[in-house]
């Protein structure tokens, strides 16, 4: 039987390239197309470690209109698009708002015009629990009415949703998917692939095991006096490969069950609220070591608290995350160690 193809842009970062494993894994034919903005194309090389298969790569500015023209033309046989790529970083896109509007939008534009272009019957966008805001009644779902967007980054995120959402209005044979992810953290369980940025992280775990390994000598904790059970902000970890997962249930979705409408939102998350502080403890638990950090003032723009309602997946994608906050420390902690071996 002929696999589906499945084209995933970004598939050279994080989430992409978790989310390669998954798909081989389930017997899909996978493409990826990333321009190495934030990875390197080094990561088919720990995919292939893992799954055994080498993935079929293009190096493409997803911005340039002519080329990812280009790459639909030379794979006709592409089912659906898992779109990944994006700039990600908040403070960056504080810094540089035009640069990340410019690349998150256009990119999404490039990439439904293909849609369209090419008559592509599958799409799932990566949105992110950003979206939110500052929201008041937790846990959030679906239908939680959003705050203010704080950041151009969770902006482009909203405008990508808003723009999905119109394009399915008036493409009936397109099925779109929009997954809102709370904190993906965590690394592939055999310790051979995670989150390798291009930049310094500014996110809580890669910062607690680059501490850990020494790469930082400490790090400080934003603010112990919020209204929370121990005054650290309360977020919503969850393990990258059960993120990974949860698009290849999407798919399915996408492919086999019919839906009332062909646009649908889910939030993805483990449910649970963990402090900053109840994380370093996992932390220290799982690698038997005290971690250097210091409190200091509230980070500006962080939300208290934020957790997910994450039951419209658990019941519509039929997926539940397999990993607790210990396995997501300890399989981050696992990848820094390998890192430092390589
Ligand atoms: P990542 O930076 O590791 O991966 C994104 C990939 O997209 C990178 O490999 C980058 O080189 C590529 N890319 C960026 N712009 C591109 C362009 N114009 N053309 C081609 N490739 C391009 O990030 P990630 O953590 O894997 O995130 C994947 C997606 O999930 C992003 O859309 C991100 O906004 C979203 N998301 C991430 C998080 C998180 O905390 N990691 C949370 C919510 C949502
Ligand atoms: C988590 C908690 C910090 C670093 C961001 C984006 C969101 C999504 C996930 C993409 C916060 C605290 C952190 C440190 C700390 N990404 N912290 N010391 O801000 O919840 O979410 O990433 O879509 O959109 O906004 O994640 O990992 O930066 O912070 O105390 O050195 O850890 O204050 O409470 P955040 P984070």
């Amino acid at each position: 039987m002929n696999k589906i193809q499945i084209l995933l842009t970004g598939g050279a970062g994080y989430i992409g390239s978790h989310t390669i494993i998954e798909l081989i894994n389930k017997g899909y034919d996978v493409i990826s197309a990333d321009n190495y903005s934030n990875s390197t194309p080094k990561t088919y090389e720990r995919i292939q470690k893992i799954t055994g298969q080498s993935v079929k790569h293009f190096g493409v500015d997803l911005c340039d209109l002519f080329l990812t023209k280009q790459l639909f033309e030379e794979n006709p046989g592409i089912k659906g698009i898992i779109h990944f790529a994006a700039l990600k970083s908040v403070p960056e896109s504080v810094a540089q708002p035009l640069h990340y509007y410019f690349n998150n939008i256009n990119s999404l534009l490039n990439i439904l015009e293909c849609v369209k272009v090419y008559s592509i019957p599958n799409f799932i966008f990566s949105s992110s629990c950003s979206v939110y805001g500052n929201v008041r009644l937790l846990p959030v779902n679906e239908d939680t009415p959003l705050g203010i967007t704080e950041s151009p980054y969770a902006y482009s995120k909203l405008i990508g949703e808003k723009i999905i959402q119109d394009f399915a209005r008036i493409n009936p044979a397109t099925k779109a998917i929009s997954l809102r992810y709370f904190n993906p953290v965590g690394a592939h369980i055999s310790g051979f692939n995670g989150e390798l940025p291009n930049l310094p992280p500014t996110n809580l775990v890669p910062v607690i095991t680059q501490t850990a390994i020494g790469k930082r000598k400490e790090m400080s904790v934003f603010g112990n006096d919020m209204a929370t059970r121990d005054g650290s902000c309360i977020r919503d970890y969850i393990h990258v490969s059960d993120i990974a997962e949860a698009h290849v249930n999407a798919l399915k979705y996408l492919l086999e069950e019919t839906q009332n409408s062909n646009y649908s939102l889910f939030n993805l998350g483990s449910g649970n609220g963990v402090t900053v502080l109840e994380a370093i403890r996992a932390f220290e638990l799982i690698s038997k070591q005290k971690l250097n950090y210091k409190i200091v003032p509230r980070r500006p723009g962080d939300v208290e608290a934020i957790y997910s309602d994450s039951r419209k997946a658990n019941t519509l994608l039929h997926w539940k995350p397999k990993h607790d906050i210990n396995s997501m420390m300890e399989t981050a902690w696992n990848w820094e160690k390998n890192l430092a071996l390589d």
